[in-house]
């Protein structure tokens, strides 16, 4: 098989795996309601937010709480939008979400179009410092952007893991090192905190590896198949073995024009 065909394939098993689950990485809606109240969106009415990486819609139906909020859900994949879709309608919300499928990198909005971008655990797919970059101009001047984002938790961590994640994710670094690149491209950092264990444990890898029978089942003899289940199985012994040295930073910050020139 030609490796592009591999890739595809390898793609297709992980929507296949991930989309019947609540969320696609760590999170939780408590710590999702903590990043809106320390971007003081609760007073606000008929906001525009975009969430970027929306995976089936863990944070949007939170963010769909706003009053009078209007949200562009986007992803990548339209297993995970249609998903998504039938979610919203579940929970009577298909009067304040919208679709788009679209790749991060290229997005089709306009300048200035919203008042929030909202992201969680997906900007590393174009890696952190290009997405803050490029997202800037579709927000309002002193509009909000929330992201989180694969962070070091203390300044020295075990040899092999620093290896492990430098191999996976080059641009995984402290939260200081994070808010200077925020600075560096035209944001005020307004608020920060960090994912607790069970964002990791219970609302995360303890459903997706209640999947992995069913999914192993749906593709029986497939090596691709069990070739992700041992790397998602990989990634869990991985943090719980070192998770006191990682998580996810929740970074919050806040559009500014005081003397950007691009
Ligand atoms: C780790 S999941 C997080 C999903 C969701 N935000 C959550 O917290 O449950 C990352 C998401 O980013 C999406 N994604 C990956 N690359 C993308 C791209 N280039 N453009 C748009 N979405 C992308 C994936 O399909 C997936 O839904």
């Amino acid at each position: 098989m030609e490796s592009e065909d591999m890739e595809s394939d390898i793609m297709a098993l992980l929507v296949d795996l991930h989309r019947r689950q609540d969320r696609q990485g760590p999170g939780g809606d408590a710590q999702t309601r903590t990043a809106m109240d320390l971007a003081g969106l609760w007073s606000q009415t008929g906001l525009r937010v975009a969430d970027i990486g929306c995976g089936t819609g863990a944070s949007a139906f939170v963010l769909a709480e706003l009053p009078d909020v209007s949200i562009t859900a986007v992803d990548l994949f339209d297993d995970f939008l249609t998903e998504l879709t039938m979610r919203a309608r579940k929970r009577g919300l298909s009067d304040r979400l919208r679709t788009v499928a679209a790749d991060m990198t290229d997005l089709p909005f306009s300048d200035e179009e919203f008042d929030v971008l909202w992201s969680e655990g997906a900007i590393y797919s174009m890696g952190f410092e290009a997405g803050v970059k490029s997202w800037r101009r579709f927000l309002k001047p002193g509009g909000v952007l929330a992201v989180s984002e694969i962070t070091w938790l203390t300044r020295e961590r075990p040899e092999s893991l620093e290896e492990y994640w430098i191999g996976e994710y080059p641009e995984i670094d402290t939260a200081a090192a994070k808010m200077a690149i925020l600075e560096k491209h035209g944001y005020a950092p307004i608020g920060y905190f960090t994912l607790p264990r069970e964002c990791w444990i219970d609302a995360y890898f303890g459903p997706l590896a209640n999947e992995f029978g069913r999914f192993l089942g749906r593709h029986e003899g497939n090596a691709a198949a069990e070739s992700v289940v041992a790397a998602e199985r990989a990634e869990i012994e991985l943090f719980q073995t070192y998770g006191e040295f990682y998580s996810y930073g929740f970074y919050i910050a806040r559009r500014t024009d005081a003397i950007m020139s691009s």
